[in-house]
């Protein structure tokens, strides 16, 4: 499958919205939310799109003002046509390859625990890269959420020394 990696612009904010909204286990935020990732927070997101010009893939991160090291993966998501291909970890690489976050030497995301595809694609990035995966809890279910989420455990990769973490 032919796709270009690239940072999102304004007018993709809507399509986002679609993709993360066919892509459960993932919360559906607003599509005001998703228009201000793929605006002010482009830096710390990319999209896959195909020949055709589809929205194959997205993932939207950060860099935490607490921990200027790290690049927090907020979200990404696949549609169902393009999984299994690597799709998820190139779009986390080519956001990682950029100038801008050279300095960056631990990927952290968070997981509910039962998301099986999400904890084989960090896993598989920590072990494509020698390096290790830690988990410690983060959001609790009751502390956090009233209740109304499952748990988010708080992973951390790395550390790694230059981009892509190779
Ligand atoms: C999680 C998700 C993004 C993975 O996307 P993907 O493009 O299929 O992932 P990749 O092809 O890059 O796979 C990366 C690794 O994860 C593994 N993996 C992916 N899906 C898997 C599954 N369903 N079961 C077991 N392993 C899986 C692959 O085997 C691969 O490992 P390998 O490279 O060592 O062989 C996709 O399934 C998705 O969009 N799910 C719904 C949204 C979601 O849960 N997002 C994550 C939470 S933020």
């Amino acid at each position: 499958m032919n796709y270009q990696l690239k940072k999102p612009e304004s007018t993709d904010g809507a399509r986002i919205y679609e993709l993360v909204k066919a892509c459960p286990p993932l919360d559906v935020n607003s599509m005001y939310c998703n228009l201000i990732q793929a605006t002010h927070f482009r830096d710390g997101c990319a999209i896959a799109e195909s020949d055709s010009g589809e929205l194959l893939g997205f993932v939207t991160g950060h860099r935490p003002p607490s921990e200027p090291a790290g690049y927090f993966v907020w979200q990404v998501a696949t549609s169902e046509s393009a999984r299994g291909l690597g799709l998820a970890k190139s779009l986390i690489k080519s956001v990682l390859d950029r100038p801008e976050h050279s300095d960056v030497r631990y990927l952290l995301a968070t997981v509910t625990p039962d998301n099986v595809p999400s904890r084989s694609m960090f896993q598989s990035l920590a072990d494509g890269w020698g390096v290790e995966l830690v988990e410690e809890p983060f959001f609790e279910k009751d502390t956090h959420f009233m209740g109304q989420h499952d748990s988010e455990v708080l992973i951390r990769i790395g550390p790694f020394k230059s981009v892509s973490g190779e």
